[in-house]
């Protein structure tokens, strides 16, 4: 099926005002019945939440699985939204009486949407509660919730070079797997150099599909890099993904973007890497989806924080009072206590979880401090990075 997205030029849009405006001045001065099709596009590309069904279960290592979903009529999911190569989906799960959310990056690829099929790939993390859950039970025929695709980790020709340098760790594969098919799909147009970081062959993702995508599709070349392989096989490289790997496979004229996703010691070994690159800060993007556990691996976190505190919590009608360690984000504390918070990202981006912090002391790691400036002195928070130091009353938006 061609992609509906192809279809749309921006070069027909300024031929389309006089005809908009001849119907426009031409309609009756009443509401129109029967179906408003904008909004039905609309409500398809971005519904609140699409309920779908497990239909097919792929390990891909002893500690990783691929689930393929597909829509579930009977709870009136009847296709899929479309989404861009590199979007997450956030999956809605209750666990031991917790409502809790996770973001996945969807690993097929947009085309496939429109067929009726996401693919999510999960990895066992140590203490992880829905990762480890999700492996444990879901089977084929589980439902599963989910948000609409969301996430600023997508490919934008305005502002990146036509050259992406990928640097990918362990399940951070993810969105590259999807964005490797959208190219070769021809949804995408830019060039991907992949650095795929794993710790030998046997822990590699994907291995096969994208060594079929880079045969079959010139933009796409896929390097991986073995941290603990003592047998390294041709074409692969030993170590890390540092600056001076990166300088080996970037265009010659410096002229490409940084793509990353991957775990926390990534980013913060890449930090320094990649500063002797002297990139300016618009072409290095990091996907940034993911929790936030211990608060004290920042330097700037403060000395002699209690160990527990109280919040207080307001959702609309409903006001609790609840007790939790300061280890956790206000979030994983309301959670623990049954009490859901609206949440896409988890990681202080998306602004899905903004609430009012009318009382109280906290901290927020700087690097997910992605609040709007105005919403510093009027004490608004994302309470999925955010990590109480006093006792705290806090007003949360109920969600939809
Ligand atoms: S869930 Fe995205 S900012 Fe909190």
């Amino acid at each position: 099926m061609a992609s509906p997205i192809k279809s749309l030029t921006v070069k027909k849009f300024p031929s389309l005002l006089g005809g908009r405006q001849k119907k426009f001045n031409s309609a009756p001065a009443t509401v129109p019945s029967g179906t408003d099709s904008s909004r039905e596009l609309a409500k398809a590309l971005h519904p609140d939440y699409q309920y779908l069904t497990v239909a097919a279960v792929k390990e891909r290592a002893p500690d990783c699985k691929s689930f393929t979903l597909v829509p579930d009529p009977e709870k009136g999911t009847k296709g899929l939204a479309f989404f861009g190569a590199g979007k997450y989906l956030t999956v809605f799960e209750t666990i031991d009486g917790m409502q809790v959310t996770r973001a996945y990056s969807i690993s097929s690829s947009p085309a496939d949407s429109l067929e009726g099929k996401y693919e999510l790939t999960v990895k066992e993390v140590g203490g992880g509660l829905v990762s480890n859950y999700i492996l444990k039970n879901w089977t084929v025929g589980t439902s599963v919730k989910v948000s609409a695709p969301a996430g600023n980790f997508e490919y934008q020709p305005l502002r990146d070079a036509k050259t992406v340098i990928g640097l990918a760790g362990g399940s951070g594969i993810t969105p590259f797997v999807s964005m490797a098919n959208a190219i070769a799909d021809g949804d995408e147009d830019f060039n991907l150099i992949l650095l795929y970081g794993s710790r030998d062959e046997a822990n590699i993702l994907f291995r096969d599909e994208l060594d079929a995508i880079a045969n079959k599709c010139e933009k796409f070349k896929v390097v991986h890099v073995l941290s603990d392989a003592s047998d390294l096989p041709d074409g692969m490289e030993k170590g890390f993904i540092t600056s001076d790997l990166i300088r080996k496979y970037a265009p010659a004229d410096g002229d490409y973007s940084i793509f990353i996703c991957g775990p926390q010691q990534m980013y913060d070994f890449l930090d320094k890497e990649l500063k002797s690159l002297g990139k300016e800060r618009k072409f290095i993007r990091r996907e940034t989806f993911g929790e936030i556990h211990n608060p004290k691996q920042f330097a700037d976190y403060p000395a002699d924080v209690p160990e527990t505190v109280n919040i207080t919590v307001t959702i609309q009608d409903f006001t609790a009072t609840v007790t939790g360690s300061t280890s956790d984000t206000v979030m994983q504390i309301l959670e623990k206590q049954g009490i859901a918070v609206p949440s896409r990202c988890r990681s202080g981006e998306c602004g899905f979880c903004h609430s009012h912090l009318i009382s109280g002391n906290v901290y927020i790691p700087k690097s997910l401090d992605y609040r709007r400036m105005a919403d510093i002195p009027y004490s608004c928070i994302h309470p999925c990075c955010t990590f109480p130091l006093s006792d705290l009353v806090v007003n949360i938006p109920a969600a939809k």
